[in-house]
């Protein structure tokens, strides 16, 4: 079983990796860190904590991330994808009293402090909230075991412009200074991602086999996200589950991925190019060794992924 650490936006991919997370058990979901990126901070809190209330799961402590990226920019927020409120067409209420009393970054230096060396931090949001706790506490965060992170495209077109991800492109000071200093880090990009594919078919199996309120919120928040990704893909037959491939991902399923090693360097200063993400894969690079070294998923097994998704969401849990 795996401690692990959610740092997420809270829209609709990350809802479902959120679920996943709570119905594995092979996953100890100690804390979830919940920043700005698909919608703002105080909605992406209040996603969390909502879905923790349908899971019966309000002991997971949910910490405040960050509210914009590291540039001060104002965050571009993204109701097309992820519905106004960031779950689709569902509209969770307030709990006013629980937003007075969020928890901060020092609830989350707690946890990794109490958990030894064996906390796996998995980030599939912008890298803001990731590298503030690595500039407030090197020392805390140099116990984390491991960290994976969804974001970048290496061999494959964009999705936020034509060379840069959503979250690296969301913060690329961020993004690069995660990549260039987190020791133990594993990449999931988009190349990878985009093949992470849930079909109609498969999310109307999830539907009939779901028996909790959790697994309920399952296929309408992913009918609206197909909806979107209709209009926009008309070719493709699923709606590609990004943060859920991450998390997957720490949990090292047989045959899932296949990994290069490389440094990665993420762009932030360029005129066209911010986000971009950036690594050797010239023919005769290989794989390299040493602190800076980045492991990066670039082949995934569909039939792998498919089969556990339904496993994991449709247990009885
Ligand atoms: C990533 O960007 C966010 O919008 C998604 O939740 C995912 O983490 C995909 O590029
Ligand atoms: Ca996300």
């Amino acid at each position: 079983m795996k401690k692990i650490i959610l740092f997420a936006d809270t829209g609709i991919d990350d809802s479902i990796a959120l679920t996943y997370a709570l119905k594995n058990p092979e996953v100890d979901l100690i804390g979830v860190v919940s920043g700005y990126g698909n919608i703002d901070r105080e909605k992406a809190y209040r996603n969390v904590e909502y879905l923790l209330e349908l899971a019966d799961r309000t002991d997971i402590p949910v910490i405040a991330g960050a509210t914009r990226p590291l540039s001060g920019e104002e965050p571009v927020f993204f109701p097309e994808i992820h519905g106004i409120e960031g779950l689709g067409p569902i509209n969770p209420p307030i709990p006013e009293e629980r937003y007075a009393n969020r928890t901060n970054f020092s609830k989350l230096f707690h946890l990794i402090k109490n958990n030894g060396n064996e906390v796996t931090i998995v980030n599939v949001g912008r890298c803001t909230s990731l590298a503030i706790a690595h500039y407030l506490s090197p020392e805390v965060m140099e116990d984390v075991k491991e960290t994976y992170l969804m974001g970048g495209a290496f061999m494959e077109p964009g999705n936020a412009t034509e060379v840069a991800e959503a979250n690296f492109f969301g913060d690329p000071i961020a993004a690069n200074y995660v990549c260039q200093n987190v020791a133990n880090l594993t990449i999931v990009p988009l190349d990878v991602t985009r093949d992470a594919l849930l079909t109609p078919q498969v999310v109307n199996l999830i539907d009939t086999r779901s028996d909790s309120p959790l697994e309920e919120i399952i296929k309408p928040i992913l009918d609206f996200y197909y909806e979107y990704y209709q209009q926009q893909n008309p070719g493709i037959l699923g709606t590609p589950q990004h943060d859920l491939a991450a998390l997957m991902a720490a949990l090292d399923i047989d045959g899932l991925y296949e990994y290069k090693k490389r440094e990665v360097k993420v762009e932030y200063k360029g005129k066209f190019t911010d986000g971009e993400s950036i690594a050797d894969f010239r023919p005769g690079a290989s794989n390299c060794f040493g602190p800076k070294c980045t492991r990066i998923a670039l082949k995934i097994n569909q039939n792998v992924f498919v089969s556990n998704v339904l496993e994991i969401l449709t247990n009885h849990r």
